[in-house]
């Protein structure tokens, strides 16, 4: 599918058409990463959208700007979610929630025992309504979940709930296409940029740099690191896209074949990181004073260590890596994480 071409007042125009309001700290600085480019032998720019602002930032920040609008116009008074005890998104959507004074509830399956560290944590400290669910049993989840809603609503409360409503993932896609105007008006203040290779966690965000980057014919490639399922993935950069594009009335619609993706830096599954992953953090670490995380931006990271060490980038591109934050979940992998023991 080719999208476009659009010009730049024109994506901007479609943006500004819908619902919004100001949660994350824009623009994000775009930083030039001098000893891990001399390291890597290519020119590395970080999209530091781990500073986006709210509760220890990440991508989901500039998600919540369409999401919580959207929230806002319904007249929500409670948000409602299912996710993972490592999910970034749930911190995110509790904190954008309270921020514009809702509250938040989670249903985290398969964490009756975690330790209450992490996003957990950080959602705990919110005064977040936590429901830790010892299942991890799908149908049992959605009983749970459903009984909790309907509860909800016989209490009078107006529920968003995160997992029907398509603005809650639509918005990943919008606010990436957003953020291509953003990145493109910061390259553009720089010297020496041709070929831009961008390298970002596979999912809607992917989506929308992509989508956006053809539609406006920037010289990017846009690469999305698979570091989960790879079915879940296509889910998340089509699925999530096409409602985004379908919401702001466009009439094109990506199929798989239009998304690059690469499943070559998963290592052993979802949310367990990679020996290459743990290098790739320590190395920006101590090269660059940057913290990555172990489940989305350190894979990638190693994936952009891998291309630059056999020789796949070109003499005139510059790598754009773009930061999406998950710093919370440092904490719940230390044993992996740490250098060495201080016994
Ligand atoms: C740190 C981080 N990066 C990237 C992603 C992918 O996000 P999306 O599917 O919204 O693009 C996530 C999703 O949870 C995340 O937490």
């Amino acid at each position: 599918m080719k999208m476009g071409p659009l010009t730049k007042t024109e994506l901007k125009n479609k943006i500004s058409g819908l619902p919004r309001v100001s949660i994350a700290c824009l623009p994000t600085p775009l930083q030039e990463t001098p000893n891990l480019s001399k390291e890597l032998g290519v020119r590395i720019l970080i999209k530091r959208d781990d500073l986006t602002g709210l509760v220890m930032g990440g991508n989901k920040v500039r998600h919540m700007d369409f999401c919580m609008a959207d929230a806002m116009q319904k007249r929500a008074d409670v948000s409602l979610n299912i996710n993972a005890w490592m999910s970034n998104n749930a911190r995110i959507i509790g904190a954008a929630s309270k921020k514009i004074g809702m509250d938040y509830i989670c249903v985290a399956p398969d964490s009756k025992h975690r330790p209450i560290q992490g996003n957990l944590l950080i959602q705990d400290i919110m005064g977040a309504e936590l429901h830790l669910l010892s299942t991890s049993d799908q149908s049992e989840i959605m009983k749970y979940t459903d009984k909790l809603e309907t509860q909800l609503i016989e209490q009078g409360k107006t529920v968003y709930n995160h997992n029907k409503e398509h603005m809650s993932r639509s918005s990943a896609t919008i606010s990436y296409m957003d953020a291509t105007l953003e990145i493109d008006n910061q390259l553009n203040q720089l010297d020496g940029i041709e070929n831009v290779e961008v390298f970002i966690a596979s999912g809607g965000a992917h989506g929308g740099l992509m989508l956006a980057s053809s539609a406006l014919e920037l010289p990017w490639n846009v690469t999305g690191i698979i570091v989960g399922t790879p079915e879940e993935s296509y889910a998340d950069v089509v699925t999530w896209s096409n409602n985004a594009l379908n919401h702001m009335g466009f009439s094109e619609r990506l199929t798989w074949n239009d998304v690059v993706q690469l499943d070559s830096y998963i290592g052993p599954g979802y949310a367990i990181p990679s020996e290459e992953c743990i290098n790739a953090i320590h190395m920006v670490a101590e090269l660059e004073g940057i913290l990555l995380d172990p489940v989305y931006t350190g894979k990638v990271m190693a994936a952009i260590i891998d291309h630059a060490r056999h020789g796949k980038f070109k003499d005139d591109d510059t790598v754009l890596f773009v930061h999406t934050g998950g710093l919370p979940e440092l904490f719940n992998f230390s044993e992996e994480l740490k250098r060495r023991d201080y016994k």
